[in-house]
């Protein structure tokens, strides 16, 4: 049995795509941190399905970078966890298919939402710390960002990366929202494409709260009941 090809065609490349009127799993169905049980809907994506869909990517991942070594350029805070999962699967594939894939890990932290507007893009790039990026020259560097939203912020990204010269760009974003067809054309290897809703956990804020929301292992993604709480 010979293993599934990448993607080619446009469905699939769309990742795993979650309907306008998916309801979700009731809260009741999960465990999850007690002090957040008024403001969560429900648990949108289960953490499980979550770390499969990942896994997948990682494939993905590994069959389009031809190099020996790939750049993973990480955009905090809200991609730590799955940057860090997908770097996990892809080392785990590397040491089963004796095609070692060594990745160097670095981090941008951007500001794209205004404090207390929290689901309202700016169009600018706010590079917070240090914004020299030189080390990416020359070099096969895969993004990491777990939602791309409106796309403008990963549009704007893209291009500021692409100043330095690296041989070669890829996008990941684990949570693809259905708001343009930028996000999703930016986008190499979609996790999830979502309705345009506010979703939290698995390291995405809500002014900074809710990142911890998978403590409990089969919670990952809710959608917030409130976002004005
Ligand atoms: N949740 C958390 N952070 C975000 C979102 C979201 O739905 N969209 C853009 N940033
Ligand atoms: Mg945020």
């Amino acid at each position: 049995m010979s293993a599934p090809q990448n993607p080619d065609n446009a469905a699939v490349k769309r990742g795993i795509v979650i309907k306008d009127d998916w309801p979700g799993y009731s809260l009741d169905l999960f465990t999850y941190p007690e002090h957040y049980h008024s403001d969560i809907e429900n648990v949108y994506i289960p953490h499980g399905v979550i770390m499969n869909r990942i896994e997948r990517l990682a494939r993905y991942v590994m069959d389009d970078f031809e190099d020996t070594k790939m750049t993973v350029l990480c955009v905090l805070k809200g991609g730590y966890k799955f940057c860090s999962d997908l770097v996990e699967y892809i080392k785990t594939l590397g040491r089963s298919s004796n095609r070692y894939l060594e990745t160097r890990v670095e981090f941008i932290r951007l500001k794209s939402y205004l404090v207390g507007k929290n689901d309202q893009s700016t169009e600018d790039l706010h590079i917070v710390g240090s914004s020299d990026l030189s080390f990416l020259r020359g070099k096969s560097v895969l993004i990491v960002e777990a939602i791309v939203d409106t796309g403008k912020t990963m549009k704007a990204l893209l291009k500021y990366v692409e100043t330095f010269e690296p041989k070669m760009v890829k996008v990941a974003g684990l949570l693809v929202k259905r708001v343009s067809n930028m996000a999703e054309s930016l986008t190499d290897y979609v996790g999830f494409e979502i309705p345009n809703l506010f979703v939290v956990g698995y390291a995405l804020d809500y002014n900074e709260y809710f990142r911890d929301l998978n403590v409990s292992p089969e919670f990952a993604v809710g959608a917030a009941r409130s976002v004005t709480f």
